[in-house]
């Protein structure tokens, strides 16, 4: 088969290696991709954001399967334009990915289907934001209803910061979802359907802040680790009959079913597992640690996925390994990145790239916020943290700033699980 990915970050490296690796994959392109992402398959230039664009180069790849790696273009109707050459895709339709284009249609979905989710407002105004701040009290948890690119969130205690973020989305033209602060640990987890089987992946957890102990500001994600040894056993089965179950039941209800990556973003609550959000596609960087541990070839599964043929899959298969990635970012990260500095150690095991471009001479060249997912597999949690660690460290370009303690938390056994 002759696959095309669309996207330019680490996850869509991750998943070309993992497609490569895959017997079934006689070619692979990927567009944009990345100087780490040329090295497994062939770059071709696309606008991911124009679904027209994508439609045209998946017809001129002659390709037979498209997988789109980040939630604008499916947002934007790039999995319909290319279903209606003919051409099997691996993403949600537009009308599907709404779950994650629109933070109000989901929480109707989830009220509709009577999934557990923390207690919200759809506000367009002040006098809407300010009742729902003081109905939901701090910490305020205010969302940007539409996509924001990871910074549509705020959580603060700070009721002026909390108003601020309110009235800069309001200014934009776009409502607001205010919200009940959930606490307790949060999980990632993927399933991949067909709009009726449900194969769910293993749960991963991700660092959202810049700075150790989850502080500073929220990023696109710090790193990862997979699996997860502190939760409840049977939690996978559960969040399936609680939460993927009745979502995919009901958007086919609605007429538009849901097919390719259902990103569930869990929170273990005391009052038990809630909803925080749904994303339309893999995420990043949980899927550099995920795909690290699948043993099923991943062409077969994403192909089964976007024909509707998942019903007679074989069960998911895993190493029974562990998998940590550290995400290495460019000074000024998560605010405007410095870009131009030359990468060394940029190629090598596990070296999954993001922001990178090649410059004149070859040479691998910082281009975004997020440069590299250093990524590392070990028998266990302890043993892939050291590894993926060590990998970082072979890493260089000035200003480089990374997260000294993803899976810490983990490995020392300290995560409780409430109830
Ligand atoms: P998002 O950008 O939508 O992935 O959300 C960013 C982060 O905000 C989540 O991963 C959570 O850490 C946090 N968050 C979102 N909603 C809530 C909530 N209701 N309660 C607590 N934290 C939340
Ligand atoms: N890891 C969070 C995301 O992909 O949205």
């Amino acid at each position: 088969m002759r696959v095309l990915v669309i996207g330019s970050g680490a996850r869509e490296h991750a998943l070309c290696a993992s497609l490569r690796a895959d017997p079934a994959v006689q070619g692979l392109v990927c567009a944009p991709g990345n100087a780490g992402t040329d090295t497994v398959a062939e770059s071709r230039p696309v606008e991911v954001s124009d679904p027209a664009a994508i439609a045209d180069l998946s017809a001129a790849e002659a390709v037979d399967l498209v997988v789109i790696g980040p939630e604008v273009p499916l947002v934007a109707g790039a999995a319909d334009a290319v279903r209606a050459r003919g051409i099997a895709c691996f993403g949600p339709s537009a009308s599907a990915a709404r779950l994650e284009g629109s933070k109000d249609f989901a929480k109707e979905v989830m009220a509709a289907a009577g999934v557990p989710t923390a207690r919200s407002r759809t506000c367009s105004d002040a006098a809407e934001i300010a009742s729902a701040l003081d109905r939901f009290g701090p910490p305020y948890v205010v969302k940007d209803d539409g996509l924001a690119g990871g910074k549509g969130v705020v959580v603060t205690a700070d009721r002026d910061d909390a108003e601020r973020h309110a009235r800069s989305i309001v200014g934009a033209g776009r409502r607001v979802v205010v919200e009940e602060f959930l606490a307790g640990p949060e999980v990632s987890l993927f399933a991949v359907t067909d709009g009726v089987t449900i194969l769910p992946m293993l749960p991963a957890q991700d660092y959202k802040r810049i700075g150790d102990g989850d502080t500073g500001p929220n990023t696109g994600g710090m790193g990862a680790y997979c699996p997860l040894p502190w939760l409840p056993p049977g939690f996978v089965d559960d969040v399936v009959g609680l939460v993927l179950r009745p979502i995919v039941a009901e958007m086919a209800r609605r007429g538009t079913p849901y097919t390719g990556l259902l990103y569930a973003g869990l929170v273990l609550t005391p009052d038990g597992t809630k909803v925080i959000e749904f994303n339309a596609r893999f995420g990043d960087p949980e899927t550099q640690v995920v795909l690290a541990l699948l043993e099923s070839p991943l062409c077969g599964l994403l192909y089964a996925a976007a024909t509707g043929n998942l019903a007679t899959h074989a069960p998911l298969l895993w190493s029974g390994s562990s998998a940590v990635t550290v995400v290495v970012a460019a000074a000024g990260y998560p605010g405007t990145p410095r870009t131009g500095d030359e990468v060394q150690g940029a190629f090598g095991d596990g070296i999954l790239h993001a922001g990178t471009r090649r410059g004149a001479d070859g040479q691998v060249l910082v281009s975004g916020g997020r440069v590299l997912s250093v990524t590392a597999t070990g028998a266990d949690l302890a043993a892939a943290q050291a590894a993926a660690y060590l990998r970082a460290s072979t890493v260089d370009f000035p200003g480089m700033q990374f997260r000294t303690d993803i899976a810490a938390a983990a490995v020392r056994g300290v995560i409780r699980v409430a109830g």
